[in-house]
């Protein structure tokens, strides 16, 4: 999975003979981590607290979250502006890195290729994800006490079960492999045996953090989470 670290550095090298662009390409690999990479595990653990704590359990974590200062400043600064330049970022480096494709092997490239993959699956699962949750938030179709109904009705929807799971488990790979080729390229994991070890660490992160979002998504099926669906139902666009 986390492996080939020579390869990923002549390819990053490849990148970086092609123009003055290298600050971006760092700026775009750090956001990766902090704040993005940070914000993925909180997410988690929030969620998690439903499968943990049920319905009041996942509510507190809400509820927390909300009650933070400034929340609006931190998500415009800390996850949706960090969002869209690194998923826009990354599409363009895809796309450049797709005109070389030709020099390498498939083989020796896949966890480069599921990288760039599941880096679109992830940057689309959020948009469509955002809108289903926040947005709703936003607009005023539900509250944040209805929250935990919304997800017990995008749970119970087979076809939304399977595509949150892709999602997810898009998302924490995308994570997980990104974090192991990010201490790479800020010199963190310099031998290869240091990048062997953190190429376990990666994955244990990987198994983990996916762990615990299908277990909340399980959790979420639960018929304690149906109790506030009534209000939630009104928003007819994911029933
Ligand atoms: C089982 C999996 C997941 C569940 C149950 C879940 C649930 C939720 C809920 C309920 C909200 C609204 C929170 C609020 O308004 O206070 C939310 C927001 C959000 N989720 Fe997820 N989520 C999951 C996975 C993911 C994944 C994998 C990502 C990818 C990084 C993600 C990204 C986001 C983002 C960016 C927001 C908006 C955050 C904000 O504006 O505060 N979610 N999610």
């Amino acid at each position: 999975m986390f492996k080939d670290s020579e390869h990923f550095e002549s390819r990053k090298e490849n990148y970086e003979m092609k123009g003055n662009s290298y600050y971006w390409r760092k700026l775009h690999s750090l956001l990766g981590v902090i704040p993005l990479g940070g914000f993925i595990l909180v997410h988690a653990l929030t969620n998690y607290q439903a499968f943990e704590r049920g319905p009041e359990g996942f509510a507190n974590g809400v509820h927390f979250i909300n009650s933070l200062p400034i929340v609006p400043v931190l998500e415009i600064f800390g996850i949706y502006l960090p969002i869209l330049f690194h998923g826009i970022y990354g599409l363009y480096m895809a796309y450049q890195s797709n005109l070389n494709s030709g020099q390498y092997t498939y083989s020796r490239n896949w966890a480069f290729t599921l990288q760039r993959i599941t880096g679109v699956l992830t940057f689309i699962f959020v948009f469509w994800h955002v809108y289903q949750t926040r947005f709703q938030v936003y607009i005023g179709s539900v509250t944040h006490e209805e929250l935990g109904s919304t997800m017990h009705q995008i749970a119970t929807n087979p076809a939304f079960f399977v595509m949150y799971v892709v999602g997810v488990l898009a998302a924490v790979f995308h994570f997980s492999n990104g974090l192991w080729a990010f201490l790479i390229s800020w010199g963190i994991t310099i031998s290869p045996r240091a990048q062997k070890v953190s190429s376990y660490i990666c994955m244990v992160v990987f198994v983990l953090v996916s762990a615990l979002f299908i277990l909340s998504l399980v959790a979420f099926t639960g018929d304690e989470f149906k109790e506030t669906a009534s209000a939630a139902l009104a928003w007819t666009n994911i029933g």
